[in-house]
């Protein structure tokens, strides 16, 4: 299985921002552990981050060609972006939304996922297992016959 592991604006601060709610670990240090679980579990996992709404729309869309599926932490774009929602609905492959934060716990305005309705599903507040167990739900969803 090839997966696209996806992060969104402000992703790459991860270390340094809000450590109280993000952790002490960085961007490259969860994107390093993806891939060593990837091989535990024959999935070959490849890492995006932008901080810019196209170029996740870009790689939502180019995805859907060359990965088997998704998992997506669109940051605060869950919150507002139809855009990142609408390319997440016109490809094909299952997307997985990760937050890491448990967004249900803090401000109102982080309730709410435009995002959420067109994805498999959503896991959220694990911190960065999140990804984990995104990976080992797609990896249920598509089945064996893309190991
Ligand atoms: C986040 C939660 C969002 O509300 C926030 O804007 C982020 C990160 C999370 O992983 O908890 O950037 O998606």
């Amino acid at each position: 299985m090839r997966v696209l592991v996806i992060n969104g604006p402000n992703l790459n601060r991860l270390g340094v921002r809000e450590p109280g709610v993000y952790g002490s670990n960085t961007l490259t240090d969860l994107e390093k552990d993806l891939l060593t679980f990837g091989e535990k579990f024959n999935s070959e996992v490849t890492c995006f981050q932008s901080n810019h709404e196209g170029d996740l729309i870009d790689a939502i869309h180019e995805a859907d060609e060359q990965y088997d599926g998704i998992v997506i932490n669109p940051g605060a774009f869950t919150h507002y972006s139809y855009a990142i929602r609408d390319a997440i609905a016109s490809i094909s492959v299952p997307v997985i939304e990760v937050h890491i934060s448990n967004v249900h716990a803090r401000e109102e305005f982080r309730h709410t996922s435009v995002t959420a309705p067109v994805t498999a599903g959503q896991i959220i507040g694990l911190g960065f297992k999140g990804y984990e167990l995104a990976i080992l739900a797609l990896k249920d969803k598509i089945g064996g016959s893309r190991t």
